[in-house]
């Protein structure tokens, strides 16, 4: 997706001057910047050559790929012990080492635990972990815990088996007791351990279903012939290729026919007739690693690559999603952060927002178009040169900034400001040039190191840069009091983390020696600065708006034909091959190099470099993928410095398994283009096995420009998504919802929806951060017995009740959707005509859906509560309750509500209501201490089949005023409760009879 990083902000294929690559440490060798006779120095902008990668590193691109499977010789176990609980095993090179990407590890220690009926772990670690010989890395258990063990589970009670083999050479087999079937089958393969390179093979079912291995911008199930890397890399959402987190997870589902002895046969999901009933087993895998990986998918199974680590993988039975992400959060990454009722609000935010005044002008435009805004974001334009926690005090002072901040909180809504993750190093021979972050920081000796010892000076925005290095146990507290100084300055809602890949302009310590040079221009051309003019638009563009896009392209074939070309090593074909040397390990240049997506697959590029040093000798090259997490973390409890009492709220753009802990969030930065509005539904799926539900991604799109269709449709998805926010990037035309009056009606339209179900998105927010359940859902979560939902991606669920089924291409004025489980008879009502959906089974449906029109529909069987649509979270939570009781097949439903402040991190009080309906009556049973003083106003309930005789609340009339029925629409609805209920909707349990 090479189109797609040139547009990008950190974009650097607008070269100025060849890529040539350097030491990846200090080359001291720029020249360009020196003292005018003013004493000022010139700008220096840093070349592109010095964020080029190496060349082309050997993949498995390179036809000279040794494939391990065929030279390595795997391992014999010996020394077996059983006991209940498990099994340990020493396993000893079964032949001579093949050395081929690092240096065998001669000996390994198998271990089999049952960690508690329906979950086990294999865990396979060097033998000698202290040997000299070798140099590998354990994962640390604070950063990254293994997962609970209950201490309880055994062999013969759990819902796996797992069973080993020594011929030809060891394997290791898990099976579903249930099913009899291999989940898991290292059979055939062989085992690769070595200090840079671990391989181990699992063959999988024809036709199988995974789901998960992230980050990346795919469909929701794993195509089964693609390679899927896994290091964090800051570019900008190219399909298919690593992107910002790391997440080793995968969830895997096989639908089965039983017969009737009990025997499954399992069926490929698409194979499977419509007509019959299955059922379904889903079980998760984790792997515990955090290094540069590579996941091979093949229609055969999968290999599973890793540059360094250990082996230690955990399974879970399930046997449904549900039961197997809960499990995962529960028992492994920790359960998702509760959120503040606020962060449900809408965001706006842009790069390019110049001043208070323009902040201002936003919020006040909300405002008179009526549209709900709850926070407004600033990008690093606010900063004084890109610099962290420092305002830019002609454009953003504080004085001006406390006024606006003090209206805008005054009026219930707030403001988050980015943070990156690189602070500034001053040129030390400017005096005017200081810098008090750096210089606390430099004091307290927070900064990761070069191998020598000294700084590691990296670029971003500022210009040269040095990067917090979390594992000195200073790092955190000096991170939270830069925070606290500021929070004075700025009284900030909430934080939003940037470039936390870590992400580096230039390869090496490229400032070592250089700091003199003070840059001040990244090496590329921002968006919309000469070359870099942003021409692009969404897919469709060219017909809808004939005369602009032919101008535009005109424009963009002009800027192509003038840029400057650099080129990107990448196109080259010679390989370097790193041959291993015996105990040794080369991390600048692994001998095995994953399909990293930047420049030569080259690590250091565009991210600070493998050999960079962490205050406890740890190398970035093992830990790389977890500086996002650990930023998130200390970010998180930074925000508890300043109100130990408030929930913090973290929106975060790389992440591990486990940041959901801490953060939200952001899908990075997509295109405004209509397929990236399809791909932030798969990617929040995904998202939500990760444990990270408060996901959403830029609505109507990050690079290039919008237009007014796509903006349209994308701002009516994303009311539907937990985190709701507009971005934009530098110079793109502005896609404020109010900007055309048919966006300003759609937005309105889907958020009357959005801020009216407020306390329904809220409840399921905290059974997620209470159980680990999910917010957004798959359709084939919730309809497990369904093969024909295996893949399906285009609609969603939110929560178990509300189904989404958006329109996600130009021009279209209907969609086609399926509605699930009908065959067992579910029900499906309109939104909008609170009226049954008439579909068949298994169906895709056409629904209308003009421009403007979101198709949503509200489950049978569930009660959701709801608030009135207001301009603020805090206007809507002030307003009268009502209840959407959508009656199932059987005229049932069930419904849940939580309450509680909104805000505290562990609320005194709380509310729990129970609804639940049968035969014509409908209670509320509430239990806890929060007082919810907001009456009861209404009482819709969708398909009821007879016209009531009278409607009671209990056991007192409801007066014939307030009572409505539709015959044609099956619709009751009954109004004026607030009277009898003005002591607040739940303030005693009642029933509502009809
Ligand atoms: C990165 C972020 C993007 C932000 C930009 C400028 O590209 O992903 O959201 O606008 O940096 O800070």
């Amino acid at each position: 997706m090479v189109g797609v990083k040139n547009l990008l902000s950190g974009a650097w294929l607008l070269a100025y001057g060849a890529f040539s690559r350097s030491a990846s440490t200090a080359s001291g060798s720029h020249s360009a910047a020196s003292p005018t006779s003013s004493g000022k120095y010139t700008q220096f902008t840093i070349p592109a050559s010095a964020e080029a990668g190496a060349q082309l590193i050997a993949n498995i691109d390179d036809p000279e790929a040794v494939d391990a499977q065929s030279v390595c010789p795997g391992y014999k176990a010996s020394n077996v012990k059983e006991s209940a609980r498990g099994v340990t095993a020493t396993l000893t090179l079964a032949g001579k080492p093949c050395n081929v990407y690092g240096t065998d590890v001669d000996s390994l220690d198998f271990s089999i635990e049952y960690l508690a009926n329906d979950r086990l772990s294999v865990q396979i670690v060097p033998t000698y972990l202290d040997s000299s010989n070798y140099s590998w890395f354990m994962l640390d258990e604070h950063v990254v815990p293994r997962s609970i063990s209950d201490r309880q589970a055994s062999k013969q009670d759990s819902d796996l088996e797992i069973a080993w083999s020594n011929e030809p050479s060891f394997y290791f087999k898990v099976t579903r007791k249930a099913t009899g079937d291999a989940i898991f089958d290292t059979t055939d393969s062989v085992l690769v351990f070595e200090n840079q390179f671990v391989e181990f093979v699992t063959s999988l079912p024809k036709d199988y279903n995974l789901y998960g291995i992230g980050e990346h911008i795919q469909q929701l199930r794993l195509l089964n012939n693609l390679t899927l890397t896994l290091y964090a890399s800051d570019i900008s959402d190219p399909i298919d290729d690593n992107v910002y987190g790391s997440h080793p997870f995968y969830l895997d589902t096989r639908y089965y026919e039983v017969n009737d002895k009990g025997h499954h046969t399992l069926v490929a999901s698409d194979k499977a007739a419509q007509s019959k009933d299955y059922v379904s087993f889903s079980h998760g895998v984790f792997s515990r690693n955090a290094h540069g990986q590579e996941v091979v998918m093949n229609p055969e199974g999968l290999k599973w690559r890793s540059l360094g680590g250990s082996i230690d993988l955990t399974f879970y039975s399930g046997p449904s999603q549900a039961g197997v992400t809960k499990n995962y959060q529960l028992s492994t990454i920790g359960l998702p952060a509760l959120q503040q009722y606020f962060t449900f609000g809408f965001h706006q935010c842009r790069w390019g927002y110049n001043n208070w005044t323009e902040l201002e002008e936003v919020v006040s435009n909300f405002e008179k178009f009526e549209i709900p805004l709850e926070t407004i974001w600033s990008d690093i334009d606010y900063m004084h040169g890109y610099r962290d926690f420092d305002n830019d005090q002609h454009r953003y002072p504080y004085s001006d900034g406390e006024k606006f901040l003090d209206k805008l909180h005054s009026s219930g809504r707030h403001y988050i400001p980015i943070i990156d993750a690189a602070i500034y190093i001053p040129n030390p021979k400017n005096a005017s040039d200081t810098y008090d972050t750096y210089t606390r920081g430099h004091q307290e000796d927070v900064f990761l190191k070069n191998p020598d010892g000294s700084e590691y000076i990296g670029a971003v925005w500022p210009g040269y840069t040095v990067f917090p290095d979390w594992h000195n146990p200073k790092t955190g507290d000096f991170w939270a009091n830069e925070i606290v100084i500021w929070h004075k300055k700025v009284a900030i809602d909430g934080i939003w983390i940037d470039m936390n890949e870590v992400s580096s302009f230039c390869t090496g310590s490229c400032g070592s020696g250089n700091l003199r040079m003070n840059p001040t221009h990244p090496a590329f051309a921002l968006p919309g600065e000469p070359g870099n003019v942003i021409y692009d638009y969404p897919e469709g563009f060219e017909l809808s708006n004939k005369t602009e896009a032919a101008s535009a392209s005109a424009a963009s074939f002009s800027q192509a034909a003038t840029a400057t070309t650099g080129g990107s090593t990448s196109s080259s074909t010679s390989y370097l091959r790193t041959t291993p040397t015996p105990g040794v390990r080369n991390i600048n240049y692994p001998p095995y190099v994953i399909n990293h997506d930047q420049d030569g697959h080259d690590l250091s590029s565009h991210a600070v470099s493998p050999n960079a040093t962490h205050s406890d000798g740890v190398q970035e090259y093992d830990v790389h993928n977890l500086f996002g997490h650990q930023i998130l973390n200390a970010t998180y409890h930074a925000l508890l410095k300043v109100d130990e009492k408030k929930r913090p709220f973290v929106i975060g753009r790389s992440t591990f398994a486990g940041s959901g802990k801490w953060a939200g969030h952001w899908g990075g930065d997509n295109a405004s283009r209509w397929a990236y509005m399809f791909f932030s539904i798969p990617q929040a799926l995904s998202f939500s096995l990760f444990g990270i539900p408060m996901f959403g991604v830029d609505a109507c799109g990050f690079n290039g420009n919008t237009d007014e269709e796509l903006c349209n449709r994308w701002m009516q998805l994303s009311a539907f998504f937990p985190f709701y926010r507009n971005h934009n990037t530098l110079s793109a035309i502005s896609q404020e919802p109010y900007i055309w009056e048919s966006v300003t009606a759609a937005t309105k339209s889907a958020m009357k929806i959005r801020y009216a179900i407020l306390p329904y998105f809220y409840t399921l927010f905290h059974e997620a951060h209470t159980t680990g359940s999910t917010v957004m859902r798959a359709l084939a979560w919730e309809f497990p017995t369904d093969p024909s939902l295996a893949a399906v991606d285009t609609q969603f669920l939110l929560g178990p009740s509300i189904m989404v089924v958006p329109v996600l291409a130009p021009h279209a004025t209907s969609v086609r959707g399926v509605f699930p489980g009908l065959k067992h008879g579910e029900v499906w009502y309109d939104w909008y005509t609170q009226t049954a959906v008439d579909a068949k089974p298994g169906v895709n449906t056409t629904i209308p859906a003009p421009l403007g029109h979101i198709p949503v529909f509200v489950r049978g069987g569930s009660v959701v509560p709801m608030q009135e649509p207001a301009l603020t979270t805090k206007e809507a939570r002030g307003t009268p309750w009502s209840l959407l009781v959508a009656l199932g097949g059987s005229g049932t439903a069930t419904g849940q509500l939580y309450l509680d402040d909104g805000e505290s991190n562990a609320p005194d009080d709380t509310l729990d209501v129970t609804f639940s309906v049968k035969e014509s009556s409908l209670s509320a049973r509430a239990k806890g201490s929060w007082e919810e003083l907001n009456p009861l106003a209404t009482v819709t309930v969708l398909g009821v089949s007879t016209r009531p005789d009278a409607v009671k609340l209990n056991g007192i009339p409801v007066p014939a005023s307030g009572v409505q029925y539709n015959a044609t629409s099956r619709v009751l609805s009954v109004g004026g409760l607030q009277k009898l209920t003005r002591k607040g909707a739940f303030s005693a349990d009642w029933a509502l009879k009809w």
